[in-house]
């Protein structure tokens, strides 16, 4: 089949490498010239695991090409996906759809031929009836269809969760197009995901309750990690015994700051205000929202309750700014209000991140940036883990012990157990496990 995908960022490039990896024939179209060149030149302009190879070989054969050319990508195509940004509207929290019906727009005017236009991206319910009115407004002769298929992948295992999915949701409403769409999965069905067929708005729906369950699973063990460091109780052992039960599942309930990223927090905010515009309100999800907020301007207080009730003047060491390992990606990255928390209240920060500091370097040009965990720890006053890549998940405690000027570190992530730490005179404080 011959694909067209617009937007060519974490979830188009993923998604498009993916499908020529499957035999198709991808076109990723993005507007952002610089991206496009950068991709022609075979370098990835994300960091994302296996995607650089995964790119360099079907580029090499012929089943993955990039352009700025939206109007020849489309023309040339059975199946055109939508996998632009839907960020958070400023002022009222829904999503900002402008993308999706600029592109909409653009590809209305180069359809040839019978169409099926697929919102990859997340939409709000009734996104997919305005995308098809766009199009039929501005081409009234044309042959098309217009299909939700939501994208579950996470960022850092994006590659292995698009080619093994829990399921595939797609909603079509005709017949036709829903056969269009069983082709273009057709490659997955060895895998044997599950392809589950609903109406466009359901699928819409879908993705938004998804994420917005998983966010209140995290913020749910986040409170009660909360309640455990106020009893001496241990949520890494809570989390454990509720999650063996079939019925919870062990899966994110991983007690952390809170969460962050591109999608849970401007997808429950968009949930919440679709479910406010409906007049049915879902306050389970107004709370994880506000607690989650919350939760991640708590987390600089925590660090300076761990450095003795003051950090003003003192230098703080963070290891991790990415939302989660193995991303480059800083949107709403809880490091963030952790970094803007610590500076209200003095601090000097300087920080290491992997992967991250060339995107926190924009967000954060007034902090110090350290090339290792070990140069970053020098002379500091306390050590926070704020998230869990590999590379700190065996650190030299010894060697710290020596260079740093106060032994604190303050785990955000639990990658340690308190006891090891300590052991080198470091005073440990982890999420809701005893200190
Ligand atoms: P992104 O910002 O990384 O990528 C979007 C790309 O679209 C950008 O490169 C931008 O230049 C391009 N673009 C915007 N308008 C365009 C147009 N008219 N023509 C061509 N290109 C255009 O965003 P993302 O993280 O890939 O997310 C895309 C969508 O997928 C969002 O709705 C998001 O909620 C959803 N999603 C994201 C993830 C994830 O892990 N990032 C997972 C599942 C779903
Ligand atoms: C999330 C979903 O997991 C994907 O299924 C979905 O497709 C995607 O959003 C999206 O819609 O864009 P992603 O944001 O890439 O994927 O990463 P997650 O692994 O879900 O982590 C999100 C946040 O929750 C991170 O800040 C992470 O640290 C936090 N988290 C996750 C926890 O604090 N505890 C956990 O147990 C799990």
């Amino acid at each position: 089949m011959k694909i067209a995908m617009i937007g060519a960022g974490y979830v188009g490039l993923v998604s498009g490498a993916c499908f020529a990896d499957f035999g198709h024939t991808v076109c990723c179209v993005d507007n952002d010239p610089a991206k496009i060149e950068a991709l022609e030149q075979g370098r990835i302009p994300i960091f994302e695991p296996g995607l650089n190879t995964l790119v360099a070989d079907n580029v090499r054969q012929n089943r993955l090409t990039f352009t700025t050319d939206l109007t020849s990508a489309v023309a040339a195509a059975d199946t055109v996906f939508i996998a632009v940004g839907t960020p958070s509207r400023r002022g009222d929290g829904f999503a900002d759809l402008s993308y999706v019906y600029a592109a909409a727009r653009d590809i209305a005017a180069a359809l040839t031929g019978y169409t099926v236009v697929v919102t990859k991206s997340t939409v709000p319910v009734g996104t997919g009836d305005e995308v098809e009115r766009i199009i039929r407004e501005a081409r009234p002769d044309a042959d098309f269809a217009v299909v939700s298929n939501p994208e579950f992948l996470r960022e850092g295992a994006a590659i292995g969760d698009f080619k093994r999915p829990d399921r595939i949701v797609i909603g079509a409403d005709d017949a036709r197009a829903a056969n269009v769409m069983n082709e273009v999965y057709r490659p997955l069905y060895l895998n044997q995901a599950p392809i589950l067929v609903t109406g466009r708005r359901t699928a819409e729906l879908t993705k938004y309750a998804a994420n917005a369950f998983l966010a209140t699973k995290i913020t749910f063990i986040n409170e009660i990690a909360d309640l455990c460091e106020q009893v001496g109780a241990n949520v890494q052992e809570v989390a454990r015994g509720i999650g063996l039960d079939n019925r919870i599942g062990s899966k994110f309930l991983h007690a952390g700051p809170g969460y962050g990223g591109s999608c849970f927090p401007k997808d429950t905010l968009a949930l919440v205000k679709t479910a406010q515009d409906c007049g049915t309100p879902i306050r389970l999800v107004e709370a994880v929202v506000a607690v989650n907020d919350q939760r991640k301007r708590a987390m600089a207080r925590k660090i300076v309750t761990a450095c003795g009730g003051s950090v003003r003047g003192k230098t703080i060491a963070l290891l991790g700014l990415t939302f989660k390992p193995n991303t480059d990606d800083m949107r709403d990255a809880p490091s963030l209000s952790i970094v803007a928390g610590l500076q209200d209240a003095g601090a000097r920060i300087r920080a290491h991140d992997p992967e991250g500091m060339e995107g926190a370097k924009h967000l954060m040009p007034d902090i110090a940036y350290a090339d290792d965990p070990y140069s970053c720890a020098e002379g500091a006053d306390a050590l926070v883990i704020v998230t869990e890549w590999n590379a700190f998940r065996a650190l030299d405690w010894a060697l710290l012990a020596d260079s740093m000027a106060v032994r604190v570190v303050v785990d955000l992530r639990n990658v340690y157990r308190g006891e090891d730490v300590a052991r080198h005179g470091f005073h440990y404080v982890g999420i809701g496990v005893p200190t």
